[in-house]
C-alpha cells in the first residue's frame, strides 16, 4: 500500500504551533477522519486495521450502531446536568448496572469521573478515608493516570515525575513480578516467592502495616507491557492486605470490560477486591470513569470529597449501558478469549521462526510482544521494534509499542476474523523484513515512542 499523507503533514505542521508536547507520544503522522469497527480511514483516504483501539477505550469498535444510536437519543433529551446537585436516569441506571457486575457477592457502591485518572485518585481518597490510614502502595511499571494522584501512583516514565515535584506523599513502588527475565532455572513459583520477598520488604524495614491504606495493582499490567501477575503472588498480596487491614484496590482501565477475555482482569484471579478503577471503554471513549466498591468502603467519604461538575455525563452513561449492552449480546468476552488464543498461536509460530520475537504474552485479545537483541540475552530491541510499527504503518496497520520494544496488541474486540488474519499475516511479512534487514527509518521520523 501506497501511504498518502500530504493533508496529514500539513494538518500536523499547523496542529504543532499550538499543542504542547506534554500530551502527545511521537508515533507517525495519522490524523484519523472516520472509523468504524476495527478500521480507521485517516484525512488521505487511507484505511488502516486498528490494533490499539485508542489505548484500549474502544472495545466494542469504532461508531457501534447501537452506541452511536443511544448517544444521539440522550443528546437530543439532555446534553448535561450536573449530578453534583440533582439525579438522571442514565447516571442511576449505570450506578445499579455497574454495582451488579462488579466481581464478587458483596453489596456495591459506584462514583462517576471523567478520566481513568481521576478514579485512581478516588481510590486514595476512600481507602485513606475508610481505614484512617495515609500509605499507599502501588508498583513499578505500572500506568495510573495524569492527575497527581494518579501519576504519584504510576512508575513506568521519568516524564511523569521529572520537573513537576513534589508528588504526593506516602506513596510507596514495589516491583511487579517479571516472570521473563528471570534467574537461571526459577519456576513460575520461584519468581512468586521472590517478589512476595521483595513487596514484604519495605513492610519490614520502614513502613508500618497499620499505617497502610490501599494496595493498588493492575493485575494484568498494561503499559508496563501485557504482563500478568503470577496467580500465587496476587493470591498472597491479597492475604496479606486481608491479615493486615489493608484495603485491595485494582485498576481496570485499560484491561477491563472483556479485555482480557475476562469481563474483569481480577477475574483471571477469582478475587473480590475491595475497590476497582474503570474508564477507557466503559462509554467507548467517551469521557466518563468509574470507582466500584464496597458498599462501606464508598460511604466513607461525604460531599464534596469526590465530585466534578461533569462526571457521570448523561451522554457518557448513555454510551456506556448500551456499550455493556453491546459487550453482553455479542458476546465479546467470550470472542476476546477465543479470538485471543487464535492469535497467540499464529505469534508463537512466529516466534519459532524469527530469533528477536522473544517473548509472546496474551490474555485475551490483549497481547505483548517483546522484540529482543537475541533470545538468550533478552535485551529490549527498541530500535527493532520502531521499524515493525513504522512499516506496519505503512503496511496499513495502526499498532504501537509498550517500554519501547514491546508491540502492543489490543484491537477492538469485534475485530473480524479476516482482518485479524490479515492483520496477523502483514506482521509476518514485516518481520520477514526485519529479519532480511530491509527496513529503514527515515531520518525526520524523530524520537518515536515514550
Ligand atoms: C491502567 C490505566 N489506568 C489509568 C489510566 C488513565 O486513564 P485516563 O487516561 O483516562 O485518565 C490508564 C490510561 O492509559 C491506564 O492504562
Amino acid at each position: 500500500m501506497d501511504l498518502k499523507t500530504n493533508k496529514a503533514h500539513a494538518m500536523i505542521a499547523e496542529e504543532n504551533r499550538h499543542y504542547a508536547k506534554s500530551a502527545r507520544i511521537n508515533y507517525f503522522d495519522l490524523v484519523i477522519d472516520h472509523a468504524h469497527g476495527a478500521e480507521l480511514v485517516d484525512v488521505d483516504g487511507n484505511k488502516y486495521i486498528d490494533l490499539l483501539a485508542s489505548a484500549s477505550a474502544i472495545n466494542v469498535g469504532h461508531t457501534h450502531e447501537k452506541v452511536v444510536q443511544a448517544i444521539q437519543d440522550q443528546a437530543a433529551k439532555l446534553i448535561h446536568y450536573t449530578p453534583a446537585y440533582f439525579h438522571h436516569e442514565p447516571g442511576q441506571q449505570l450506578a445499579k448496572k455497574l454495582a451488579e457486575i462488579a466481581p464478587g457477592d458483596s453489596e456495591k457502591m459506584v462514583t462517576f469521573g471523567n478520566s481513568g485518572s481521576d478514579a485512581n485518585d478516588a481510590i486514595i481518597k476512600f481507602a485513606r478515608a475508610y481505614t484512617g490510614r495515609s500509605y499507599v502502595v502501588s508498583y513499578m511499571n505500572s500506568y495510573h493516570g495524569s492527575t497527581y494522584g494518579s501519576q504519584t501512583l504510576s512508575g513506568c516514565s521519568l516524564n511523569m515525575t521529572r520537573k513537576i515535584g513534589p508528588m504526593l506523599p506516602n506513596v510507596v513502588h514495589v516491583p511487579f513480578p517479571d516472570a521473563y527475565r528471570t534467574y537461571p532455572n526459577e519456576t513460575l513459583h520461584d519468581v512468586s516467592v521472590r517478589y512476595f520477598d521483595e513487596f514484604k520488604r519495605p513492610f519490614e524495614t520502614y513502613l508500618p502495616a497499620d499505617e497502610t491504606a490501599v494496595v493498588l495493582i493492575e493485575p494484568i499490567q498494561g503499559d508496563g507491557g501485557i504482563v500478568k501477575a503470577p496467580d500465587e503472588y496476587l493470591h498472597w498480596v491479597y492475604d496479606f492486605c486481608q491479615e493486615h487491614g489493608i484495603l485491595f484496590a485494582v485498576d481496570e482501565v485499560n484491561q477491563g470490560l472483556g479485555r482480557t477475555g475476562k469481563m474483569w482482569s481480577i477475574d483471571n484471579f477469582g478475587i473480590e477486591p475491595d475497590l476497582m478503577s474503570v474508564g477507557k471503554s466503559l462509554a467507548s471513549g467517551m469521557p466518563l470513569s468509574a470507582v466500584i466498591g464496597k458498599k462501606e468502603v464508598m460511604e466513607s467519604l461525604d460531599a464534596p470529597a469526590h465530585l466534578f461538575t461533569t462526571s457521570g455525563n448523561p451522554v457518557c452513561c448513555a454510551a456506556s449501558l448500551a456499550t455493556l449492552q453491546v459487550i453482553e449480546d455479542e458476546h465479546l468476552v467470550e470472542k476476546s478469549a477465543t479470538d485471543g488464543a487464535y492469535a497467540k498461536q499464529a505469534f508463537k509460530k512466529m516466534q519459532e521462526r524469527y530469533a528477536f520475537i522473544g517473548d509472546v504474552r496474551m490474555y485475551g485479545l490483549n497481547g505483548g510482544i517483546e522484540i529482543v537483541m537475541d533470545k538468550q540475552s533478552k535485551t529490549p530491541d527498541a530500535d527493532a521494534a520502531t521499524k515493525i510499527i513504522y512499516r506496519a504503518f505503512q503496511k496499513g496497520l495502526v499498532i504501537i509499542t509498550l517500554q519501547g520494544n514491546i508491540l502492543r496488541f489490543q484491537p477492538p474486540l469485534v475485530i473480524t476474523r479476516d482482518q485479524l488474519n490479515e492483520a496477523l499475516q502483514k506482521l509476518d511479512d514485516i518481520f520477514a523484513e526485519l529479519d532480511q534487514g530491509l527496513i529503514e527509518l527515515p531520518d525526520d521520523l524523530g524520537n518515536v515512542g515514550w
